[in-house]
């Protein structure tokens, strides 16, 4: 479903990803792990189609191949940003910074359909704000939550487009207390179930529902190894 070809990538004068190649298929649910600065935002902002950004978002060599179409070779800006907006579920590691501090709770959750000017049936918010429990927050300003609080409403906006299968999420966990951390790695573990495709970066240790675990070390994978055990998928 969505592959790296030996995705190269730099910024400035170093080399962020070197020859990143791997295929991913629907139903995996893929942890990606590494240290700070070893590539992995980098890494997912390719998957997901936004790139570097700005003018000059193209990898600097390799692919990324979505169903079979090279995202950066056969698309154009335009469509990109369409893919971004219908198909893939992309939950950027600064994801707080794009929201709109007075708005309410709510108000941010549903900022996409708002801009898009869909609609959205209230039964589905409905059922989602009693999944997380989040009731007695969805008409608190944004500004005055907390930072985990905050990361459910990044959360929530994504789980509400149905048909989204692509997930691709940077730290989903962060600012989660262990609780809530372990519902939403279930909640992401029945996406991928029902046929989804879930990549999410990850720095627990243990991620027990992961079916997938690809470490990456100064731009490259370094292990890619599949459940259950996690037996390694290349030699190193
Ligand atoms: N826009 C940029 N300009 C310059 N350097 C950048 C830029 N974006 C990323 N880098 C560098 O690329 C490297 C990888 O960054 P990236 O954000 O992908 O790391 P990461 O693995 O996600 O780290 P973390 O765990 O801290 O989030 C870092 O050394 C970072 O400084
Ligand atoms: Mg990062």
């Amino acid at each position: 479903m969505l592959a790296a070809d030996g995705l190269r990538v730099r910024i400035g004068s170093t080399n962020i990803l070197e020859s990143v190649t791997m295929k991913l298929h629907r139903g995996d649910f893929v942890a990606l792990s590494g240290v700070n600065g070893s590539g992995k935002s980098t890494l997912l902002r390719f998957l997901a189609g936004a790139g570097k950004g700005g003018r000059s978002p193209k990898p600097d060599a390799g692919r990324v191949l979505l169903n079979g179409t090279s995202v950066y070779e056969d698309l154009s800006h335009r469509q990109r940003r369409q893919l971004l907006r219908d198909v893939v579920a992309f939950l950027p590691q600064k994801a707080k910074e794009n929201m709109l501090p007075r708005e309410t709770f709510k108000y941010n959750m549903l900022l996409p359909f708002i801009i898009a000017k869909k609609a959205i049936s209230a039964t589905r918010i409905d059922e989602l704000v009693d999944a997380y429990g989040v009731g007695r927050l969805i008409s608190k300003p944004v500004g005055s939550l907390s930072g985990g609080e905050q990361q459910l409403v990044a959360l929530m906006g994504l789980e509400l487009v149905p048909e989204k299968q692509l997930f691709l999420l940077d730290e989903p966990f962060a600012a989660l207390d262990s609780e809530r951390s372990d519902m939403v790695s279930e909640r992401l573990k029945r996406l991928a179930e029902a046929g989804g495709l879930v990549v999410m970066i990850s720095h627990r240790d243990d991620e027990p529902l992961a079916t997938r675990k690809i470490v990456l070390q100064r731009g490259s994978i370094v292990s890619d190894s599949v459940g259950p055990g996690f037996h390694s998928r290349i030699d190193l």
